[in-house]
């Protein structure tokens, strides 16, 4: 059985995605640690409600990034930790968690990327007027949401919408696309051939 950690920075609803597929037998792996790095993300308390060990490392009480990633590190050893998937984690992953888990790290980011990458994309989208949004998960890489593609799924912007609703309209699909990815990589579905992802059967 896989073990996942899922790395957050706040409210946690891709993570409850993922615990809940877990739980209703679709995906057949296990979350055993969740690493936040803000203390009182609620992300933490949804972790500890279903019994898996919630960890904060506060970035600031390291001198370097390097350590900050070091100390990520020997928590997910301990818990013998096979993928990582960041989930609203608000922070660059840098060259030494990358290279200890290369290929096994997977990020979701609400936009069809590589369009409108980094912060509020969601917003970011409907500012520009897309009749088209969505939501990507990706392998990552050492360039913020860049990095192979796994799977993206499209939201229409309605004439109605407000960045806020498109936002949960996306939100929605991004709680069905991530366990979908997961379950790719749990069940060693994914070759990654330069950019591309190719899906085996
Ligand atoms: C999601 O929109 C995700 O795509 C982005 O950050 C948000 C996290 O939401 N990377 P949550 O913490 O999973 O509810």
């Amino acid at each position: 059985m896989m073990n996942i950690a899922v790395l957050v920075s706040g409210r946690g609803s891709n993570l409850q995605a993922i615990i809940d597929n877990i739980d209703n037998g679709y995906l057949r792996a296990k979350v055993t640690v969740v690493i936040s790095d803000v203390e009182d993300a609620y992300a933490l308390d949804r972790a500890k409600k279903h019994g898996i060990e919630a960890v904060y490392i506060g970035h600031g009480n390291f001198a370097k990034k390097e350590l900050y990633e070091e100390e990520i590190i020997t928590v997910l050893e301990k818990h013998n930790v096979d993928l990582i998937l960041l989930a609203g984690y608000m922070r660059i992953v840098g060259y030494t968690l990358l290279s200890a888990y290369r290929n096994r790290i997977l990020n979701i980011h609400p936009s069809l990327l590589p369009s409108f990458p980094g912060l509020h994309a969601q917003e970011q989208a409907f500012r520009y007027g897309v009749k088209v949004a969505g939501c990507t998960v990706h392998f990552v890489d050492e360039t913020l949401d860049s990095g192979p593609v796994i799977l993206q799924r499209c939201v229409e912007v309605r004439e109605e919408d407000t960045a806020e609703t498109l936002a949960g309209r996306i939100l929605e699909q991004e709680h069905m696309i991530y366990p979908e990815a997961v379950k790719l990589v749990v069940e060693d579905r994914l070759r990654i051939e330069g950019r591309k992802v190719r899906i085996i059967n």
